[in-house]
């Protein structure tokens, strides 16, 4: 029997280079999707996956990020705007209460599986979910419900998989391996950023894991990959050669928006604004406009 994922850690640690000037000021993550900062999603879904307890590993110059987070949070309960939910979002989760909020420092920006690392004392001995916020989905079922729905009935490690144009391999963590069912991959190796030629399948993965405790052996070694960085793709990758823990994909129903990048950020406000029902029409008729213009 798995334990229930009750952990999700956000790394909210990066840089955001690709968004500078602005992020010099403002973490990436505090950018707005419409009316609400991106981490609100990413909150919003990791909540409506069950999840209770939240962990931020954030910088130490991101007090704009903790003080809208611990507006979100009140009295260990969230209070999302209203309109962030529609009826069928409510009902799809009891209201969870006693929800924990916790930030962890990283101390310098050493990459993504360093700030996975430095959440190791707070994840303990259980399995724990992450969402990369700047990833975000237009989906019926939360993204990281449809992972840890398959994480229940195979156990071991389930990440999100997203299928990309083969021609951008070289932006993504691609994976290899064998359908086991409809949109389920058991997984048998996993590369950061190959060549086109060398890409194993177009099947990329995009910011939402269920980790077993077992991957901290590999981030322990603070191996330096692509870029100089701790990659948690590279921690991944060699825990799927060494470990005999089953390892699955999920190619994820929704639309995905890369906030991470300029076009993706332009057009997630885009789609997300076309969702608000009061936005629609002006919105809907300026793009039509555009098409002529
Ligand atoms: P990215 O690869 O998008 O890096 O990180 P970045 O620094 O945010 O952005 P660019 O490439 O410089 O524009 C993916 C996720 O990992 C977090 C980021 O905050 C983002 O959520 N991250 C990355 C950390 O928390 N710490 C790091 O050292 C690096």
């Amino acid at each position: 029997m798995v334990d229930e994922v009750k952990k999700v850690v956000f790394p909210v640690g990066g840089m955001g280079t690709r968004f500078l000037p602005i992020t010099s000021a403002i973490p990436k993550e505090m950018l707005p999707i419409v009316d609400r900062p991106l981490i609100e999603y990413a909150v919003r879904e990791a909540y409506l996956s069950g999840i209770n307890e939240f962990i931020f590993v954030t910088r130490e110059d991101r007090e704009i990020l903790e003080n809208y987070l611990n507006k979100l949070f009140k009295n260990n309960e969230i209070s999302f705007l209203p309109e962030s939910f529609s009826e069928d979002q409510n009902s799809c989760n009891s209201k969870q209460k006693n929800l924990s909020v916790s930030f962890v420092v990283q101390e310098q920006p050493l990459g993504l599986g360093h700030a996975i690392w430095c959440a190791r004392e707070r994840i303990g001995n259980e399995h724990f979910s992450v969402i990369l916020p700047d990833e975000l989905f237009l989906a019926n079922t939360p993204c990281l419900k449809q992972i840890l729905d398959i994480f229940y009935k195979q156990k071991g490690c389930v990440v999100g998989l997203n299928p990309i144009p083969i021609e951008q391999s070289q932006r993504y963590g691609i994976v290899d391996g064998q359908v086991v069912e409809d949109s389920v991959i058991k997984l048998s190796a996993l590369i950061e950023k190959p060549d086109p030629e060398n890409a194993p399948s177009n099947l990329a993965l995009v910011g939402r894991y269920v980790l077993p405790p077992e991957i901290f052996k590999y981030l322990d070694l603070q191996q330096r990959g692509i870029g100089g960085e701790i990659q948690l793709t590279d921690a991944m990758a060699n825990f799927l050669k060494v470990e005999n823990i089953p390892f699955h994909g999920v190619i994820l129903d929704g639309r995905r928006f890369d906030c991470g990048s300029k076009a993706g950020f332009v057009k997630a406000n885009l789609a997300f604004g076309l969702e608000q029902e009061e936005q629609y029409s002006e919105i809907f008729h300026y793009i039509e406009t555009m098409k002529t213009n």
